[in-house]
């Protein structure tokens, strides 16, 4: 087994080629585009967006409309660069930031390629639903035991997770693992709350 950092001190080394990295055709990446064409087909057009654990904000790249975006992240040099892309930042674990966010307070909650770094992503998912006026979307790795055992942030398998009342629930081939070579599958999961017309 590899010896494990902090999610923190990987993704600050990380932020500045992270972009170059999700671009490149060698690691794949295909949640985002994903995320991004699930959001756009069901129309939606304006509003505001939580992206947890956004990393560079490059999803905003992505959605068709207008859309205020508020990022969470727990590196700050990730949130830099959303921050030039225009998100507002908060810069706290998934673990202690959701629970101080009011309910159905963003119209938008999504949460991609990131549960894999949170050990309960029950409650976590609990919490997006919660703050989500109107649809959550979020992505759940398949991780291997080999990429478990090998990439030095800890990380876990939620992708088994039953999930209720999701209105798209599908694998794709997610990502090639940059550091590992290794491919992971993503589910991907789009969530429209009862509460929203
Ligand atoms: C693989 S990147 C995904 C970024 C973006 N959501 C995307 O899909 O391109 C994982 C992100 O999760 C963040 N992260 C990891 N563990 C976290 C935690 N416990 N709380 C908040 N952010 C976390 C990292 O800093 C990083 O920006």
């Amino acid at each position: 087994m590899s010896t494990k950092i902090a999610a923190e001190e990987f993704y600050d080394k990380f932020a500045a080629t992270y972009d170059e990295v999700l671009k490149d055709p060698s690691c794949n990446a295909q949640h985002v585009n994903e995320a991004a064409k699930i959001f756009n087909r069901h129309n939606h057009q304006k509003g505001s967006v939580l992206d947890i654990a956004c990393g560079t904000g490059f999803l905003s790249e992505l959605l068709e409309g207008e859309f205020d975006y508020t990022g969470i992240d727990i590196s700050s040099k990730m949130l830099d660069y959303a921050a030039q892309r225009g998100y507002k930042t908060i810069h706290k674990p998934i673990e202690t930031a959701l629970a101080e966010i009011d309910s159905q307070s963003y119209d938008f909650v999504f949460c991609l390629s990131s549960l894999l770094c949170v050990e309960d992503a029950a409650t976590a998912i609990k919490h997006i639903n919660r703050i989500a006026r109107k649809t959550s979307i979020f992505s759940l790795d398949e991780t291997t035991e080999e990429y478990i055992k090998n990439f030095v942030v800890p990380v876990y398998d939620h992708s088994k997770m039953a999930i209720e009342n999701a209105m798209e629930d599908y694998f794709i081939v997610g990502w090639t693992s940059p550091t590992l070579g290794i491919t992971i599958r993503t589910r991907m999961i789009y969530i429209e709350q009862k509460s929203s017309e």
